[in-house]
Order: C-alpha cells, then sequence, then structure tokens
C-alpha cells in the first residue's frame, strides 16, 4: 500500500472514530456507533499493516500477533459477565500502558535511526513523558482491577505525608527526566530511565491505593482517559499520526467522562485523585460519626408487590447493581409492559453511576428492548417522586440512598441521589439488609412509607409478574 492510500485509510479510520464516539453519546445511536469504530479499526489495521512502514518479511509475525490477541479477546469477551466489565476494561486499560512503556523502551534502544539536535531531543522527551504515562496506566489498572474484583479492600490507604510524597516523586521525575535527556549514550540513558518507571509505577499503585471504593467509577474513567494519552504518546514515540489522533480522542473524552461522573457524585476532580474519599467496607468517615439508621422494616411479599403496583397510576422503577448480578432486566420489562397494558404509567429513573460502569443500566434495559423515551437520567426524573405513587427499587442501594442528601458525615455526603422516599411508597428489592458498594448503611430502608422485598431480583420479580398476570 502507497503512502499516500496509507494516509487516505488513516484520515477515513479517524473520522469513523469520530463518528463512533458521536454515537455512542446516545442509546439510540449507540449501536451505529459501535459499527463505525469496529470498521474504523478493521481499516486502521489493515492500514497499518498493509502500509508502508512495514516490510512483507514482518507480516507473518503481526498477522500471528494478531490471531493470538484476537483469539485472547474474543475468548474474554465470551466469558465475561456484564458485572465484570469494569474489571476487564481496567485490565485493558493497564495493556495500553504496558504496550507505552516497551515501545518506549525499544524506540530508545532502536539505534536504526540516527537522531541529532532538536530531533533528538524531542524524541528523547517523547519516549520519557510516553514510558511516564505507560507506567503509572499500567500499575494503576492492575490495582483498579483488583480493586474492582474485591482482590484488593475499598478501603483508601492513607500513607502519612502522602501529598509530599507524590511531591518528591514528582521532583525526582523531573530531575532523573534531565539526566536522561544529557545522557551521552544510550547505556548512561537507561538508568535514570528505569529509576523514573519504577517511580511511575509506585506512583500508579498509590494514587489508586488511595481512592476509596465509592470514587472508583472516577477512577476507572480516568484511568481510561490516561490510557488514551499512553496511546497517542505512543503514536508520537511511533511517529504515526492516527495512534496520535485516536489517543487523544480516548484521552479527551476519558477526561470529559470522569468530569461528568465527578460531578454526578457531587465530588471534585482534585480531591477524588489527591485520595481518601468515599472509604468502602463501612469505614468512618472523616469528621464525625454517620448516624446509624433507625426505625423499623417493614418487609412485604411479592403478592403485596404486585397489588402495590397493579394499584398505582404512576411508577417509577430504580434499577441498580442487583439487577445486574439476578440477570433480572426481561422480567422487569415484562412487568413494565403489563402495568403499561393496564394504563399505568412507568418509568425509568437511571443514577449516573447505577450499577459497576458508565451506562450498565442503560445497556441493560436496552437489551431487554425497554423503550428510550421511558428511561430518563437522574436530573430529569428526581422532580416527579412526591407525584409517584411506587418507587420500585431493584438491587440498588448507594444511589438511593437519602444519607447522602441528610448526613454530611456519611461518607457519601453531596453524592445526588435519587429521592425515592418522597414517593407515596418505596419498595427495595434485594436479597438482605446488606450495604452496597460504598458500604454505608442505608436509612431508607427504615422509613415508613418503605417497604422491603427480599430476595433474588430475578425470582422476586418473576413472582410478581405471575401475580400481575394472574
Ligand atoms: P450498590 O450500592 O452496590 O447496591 C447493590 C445492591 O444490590 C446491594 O446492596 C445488594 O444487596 C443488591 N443485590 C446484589 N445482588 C442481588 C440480587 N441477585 N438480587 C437482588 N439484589 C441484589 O449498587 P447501586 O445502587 O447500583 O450503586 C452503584 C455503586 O457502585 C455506587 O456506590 C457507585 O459509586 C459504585 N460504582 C459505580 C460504578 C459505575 S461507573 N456505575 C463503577 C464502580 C463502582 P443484597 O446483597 O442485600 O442483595
Amino acid at each position: 500500500m502507497s503512502q499516500s492510500l496509507a494516509t487516505v485509510a488513516y484520515l477515513g479510520a479517524a473520522i469513523l472514530f469520530i463518528l463512533s464516539l458521536g454515537g455512542l453519546s446516545n442509546p439510540e445511536t449507540s449501536r451505529r456507533g459501535n459499527l463505525f469504530g469496529m470498521v474504523g479499526m478493521a481499516l486502521a489495521v489493515l492500514a497499518t499493516v498493509f502500509g508502508p512502514r512495514v516490510s512483507p518479511a514482518g507480516i507473518p509475525w503481526i498477522i500471528g500477533a494478531l490471531l493470538v490477541g484476537g483469539s485472547v479477546g474474543l475468548y474474554a469477551a465470551k466469558v465475561v459477565k456484564m458485572t465484570q466489565m469494569p474489571e476487564l476494561v481496567a485490565l485493558m486499560h493497564s495493556l495500553v500502558g504496558l504496550a507505552a512503556c516497551l515501545v518506549g523502551f525499544a524506540s530508545y534502544v532502536d539505534t536504526s535511526v540516527q537522531l541529532t539536535g532538536a530531533e533528538k531531543l524531542i524524541h528523547e522527551v517523547e519516549i520519557y513523558i510516553g514510558i511516564l504515562i505507560g507506567a503509572v496506566t499500567f500499575s494503576g489498572s492492575l490495582v483498579a482491577f483488583g480493586k474492582l474484583n474485591g482482590k484488593i479492600g475499598g478501603k483508601p490507604l492513607l500513607l502519612p505525608g502522602r501529598h509530599w510524597l507524590n511531591l518528591a516523586g514528582l521532583l525526582v521525575v523531573i530531575w532523573f527526566g534531565r539526566e536522561f535527556i544529557h545522557a551521552p549514550t544510550v547505556a548512561e540513558g537507561m538508568t535514570p530511565l528505569i529509576v523514573m518507571t519504577v517511580i511511575s509505577l509506585l506512583f500508579g499503585i498509590h494514587m489508586v491505593m488511595a481512592i476509596g471504593g465509592a470514587d472508583m467509577p472516577v477512577v476507572v474513567s480516568m484511568l481510561n482517559s490516561y490510557s488514551g494519552w499512553a496511546a497517542a504518546a505512543t503514536g508520537f514515540m511511533l511517529s504515526n499520526d492516527l495512534l496520535i489522533v485516536t489517543g487523544a480522542l480516548v484521552g479527551s473524552s476519558g477526561a470529559i467522562l470522569s468530569y461528568i461522573m465527578c460531578s454526578a457524585m457531587n465530588r471534585n476532580f482534585i480531591s477524588v485523585i489527591a485520595g481518601g474519599f468515599g472509604s468502602g467496607g463501612g469505614a468512618p468517615a472523616k469528621s464525625g460519626e454517620a448516624a446509624q439508621p433507625q426505625g423499623e422494616v417493614v418487609a412485604v411479599s411479592a403478592v403485596e408487590t404486585a397489588e402495590l403496583l397493579r394499584e398505582a397510576k404512576s411508577v417509577i422503577i430504580v434499577p441498580g447493581y442487583g439487577m445486574a448480578v439476578a440477570q433480572a432486566q426481561h422480567t422487569v420489562y415484562e412487568i413494565t409492559k403489563t402495568l403499561r397494558d393496564k394504563g399505568v404509567n412507568v418509568r425509568f429513573g437511571i443514577h449516573p453511576v447505577a450499577g459497576r460502569m458508565p451506562g450498565h443500566m442503560n445497556v441493560l434495559l436496552a437489551e431487554a428492548k425497554v423503550p428510550y423515551d421511558i428511561v430518563m437520567e437522574m436530573d430529569e426524573i428526581n422532580d416527579d417522586f412526591p407525584d409517584t405513587d411506587v418507587a420500585m427499587v431493584i438491587g440498588a442501594n448507594d444511589i438511593v440512598n437519602p444519607s447522602a442528601m441528610e448526613d454530611p458525615a456519611s461518607p457519601i455526603a453531596g453524592m445526588p441521589v435519587l429521592e425515592v422516599w418522597k414517593a407515596k411508597t418505596s419498595i427495595v428489592m434485594k436479597r438482605s439488609m446488606a450495604s452496597g458498594y460504598a458500604g454505608v448503611d442505608n436509612p431508607l430502608f427504615y422509613k415508613e412509607n418503605n417497604r422491603m422485598l427480599f430476595g433474588d431480583a430475578k425470582k422476586m420479580l418473576d413472582e410478581v409478574l405471575t401475580v400481575l398476570k394472574s
């Protein structure tokens, strides 16, 4: 393939990636967005493999690597459960970081192209920064993977003087950067490069270890952004324009997503990154003790739940992580259809961080064919709870926790939540009184107008559906 044809293919791929991101911003166009992304990626891979910069002798190696990587990816995509998706994403981000590091070291030891003067300086700066971002992304993503799958506890690790430690690390990295640039030979430049890599790896570990369970969604999207910048840095090292454009797209969209999630959780981005917020496992909050919920819990049966739903004129369903675990979305759809056929106004209230990944609930509801026009964002529906007869919470906990608004000492204080307790009756469907992801007690369960339907969401909803249909 000639250089000009490869450039045209790269341009086409870049446009497809932009269209893909545009499509993914809305559930109705997300399938098309996905398709654009897939075609763009296929075009990018073909133009690179058969482009002018790969010698024919290297093609079998690349195809071999593509087959191995593709098979691992296909297998992972098939076996991973929807609820494990964030872990998989975190693991994939770590691979982008690792690739940036490896490409950085490889370009440094590659002496086939002799650069001098400003070109050499720019290339070395690219290598240094590329490896730095790559190493932080790699180790940070591995820790995020461990935290998301529970192998590492959700409690933030708060080392004494941690901000000073970070600052000292930064200064050492800058100093070694100077040493690296002035190193007369590759062998001499290797020492500062390796020291910086080790510090960056430690920084990545420290940064994510210091972040509490409740703030993990922001961390995952932030690492997504870092992986984009790591890819862009790799693009600079390899002089690959498409990789620079794609990396910048991922980096900036990840940064925007982190910002949106911070606003959704009423967190300041800097304070999330600085760490220590949102302790997991029910650890005490920073100042004062979070109030213990008081009152009685009223349990109801599936029959009583069905009756409450049948008598209601308006119902808002709030799905959460438990609906995903129970895979109850299809029954939820059947119940919605049955109630709507009876003239009940049924809508869904989606919290921005419901479940375990951005858009988790929207994906599940779309899969079950719930019409998009009754699926509302939290801000669109929160004011409607006082005029709602029944708010049905399915496997959600933190996102409907009133202590976020009422108790300043709560670890999730300040996070906007769906105000289900303002409905005439709220019904919470979950298996036990256990806390949610943030490890915080939920006073909603004890409110006078709240009912608890204990059991697996799918099983209970199947029973409710049977009664509704009878
Ligand atoms: P959670 O607060 O985690 O609560 C989910 C509830 O579902 C649990 O309390 C659990 O109670 C119940 N449950 C689990 N399996 C169930 C089943 N089979 N049937 C019925 N109920 C079941 O979920 P949420 O309200 O969706 O809030 C999301 C939380 O995850 C937030 O804290 C958020 O910050 C965090 N987070 C979000 C993301 C993104 S991007 N969405 C990423 C990482 C973390 P039982 O055990 O009693 O059944």
